[in-house]
């Protein structure tokens, strides 16, 4: 098991219990019966704006960040900051957009922001390059380099920004907000334990559903279009030649094209799967032709440390155990 990654992750999960809480604690005490009254009135209206700046979270941005609500934050640099990264995150069916509000940073300096269109994570993005309908070069975009562009939008339910600022007292600040996205492809799970439907129709791409807690995970349904028992001819496991098929992969880094195949299933099929998988990361994804309306219906949750010894006891090496 990879040291760092843990870290990160358990670094992620309490940022964003700490997140949850100030978003609460906005809600009970930062408004005010004014702004009560603006948001009345704006229903009223039957049609809501954006959030209305009076009402807006605001907060600094911190070197190493993790963003899950919307909101306006700042980052001031107090000395040279060198290597950051803030990483937002949204709910499935969500995508984030990032939007520039007032910069003064020195570019020609080597000061940089760089907001990517996905996660990175000791260099591994997610999502991975072959399941993402951008080439990896326009995922990037910096912001010296992009100078009209004030405003991206993420593929996907995560985003981060990556910014290096040489200058004492130089910053900035963004806008980050979340927009209902009605066909999620790409998907990390923004909590350890839920249940999905990913849906392809009729469209020839990729997507992968990824869980980063080892987790118990059962997939209750799945339907790819209207071949049944594709697979049943088949000697060798697997399921590539298949064209469609679901396939459950695990490992320890979050580009799910170096994760391991723990299972494929390539036939239409009614029926609990279950499994328990003590890997960091677990991937569900769907590989689709374009030729149909691809379906796959999951829940999962968390693996206790007690489950989690008993499968590591079990196993003969050290890749993530299952059971
Ligand atoms: C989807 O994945 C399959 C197998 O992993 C690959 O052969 C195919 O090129 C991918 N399709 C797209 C559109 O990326």
């Amino acid at each position: 098991m990879e040291r760092t990654f843990r870290e990160q992750l358990f670094l992620l999960v309490l940022c964003l219990s700490v997140l949850k809480g100030d978003a609460r604690y906005v809600e009970n005490n930062e408004i005010s019966q004014d702004d009560l009254y603006t948001v009345f009135n704006l229903d009223l209206k039957r049609e809501m704006p954006d959030i209305p700046t009076e009402l807006i979270y605001r907060r600094s941005l911190r070197c190493l960040d993790m963003i899950a609500v919307e909101g306006q934050f700042t980052f001031t640099a107090e000395r040279p900051q060198l290597n950051c990264a803030a990483f937002f995150m949204a709910e499935p069916n969500e995508v984030i957009s990032v939007e520039y509000d007032h910069v003064d940073i020195d570019c020609s300096g080597g000061d940089f922001i760089t907001v990517f269109d996905g996660w990175v994570m000791k260099g591994e993005k997610f999502p991975s390059s072959l399941d993402h309908a951008l080439p990896l070069f326009e995922r990037y975009v910096d912001y010296c380099d992009s100078g009209s562009r004030k405003t991206l939008r993420s593929s996907q339910n995560v985003a981060m920004l990556f910014f290096r600022i040489h200058n004492t007292g130089s910053s900035f600040t963004v806008t980050i907000r979340k927009h209902i996205n009605p066909f999620p492809c790409n998907v990390i799970s923004h909590s350890p334990e839920g249940s999905y439907t990913m849906v392809i129709p009729l469209q020839q791409k990729n997507c992968s559903f990824s869980i980063i807690y080892p987790v118990e995970i059962k997939i209750s349904e799945f339907s790819l279009g209207p071949y049944l028992f594709v697979c049943e001819q088949r000697t060798s496991p697997g399921c590539a030649d298949a064209g469609d098929f679901v396939e459950l992969l695990g490992g320890n880094t979050i580009d799910s094209s170096k994760l391991l195949p723990i299972t494929d299933l390539c036939m239409s099929f009614t029926g609990p799967t279950q499994m328990k998988i003590g890997c960091e990361n677990i991937v569900v994804r769907m590989v689709s032709s374009g030729r149909f309306i691809n379906r796959v219906s999951f829940s999962y949750r968390l693996l206790n440390s007690q489950e989690l010894q008993i499968l590591k006891l079990n196993s003969i090496d050290d890749f993530c155990s299952t059971k």
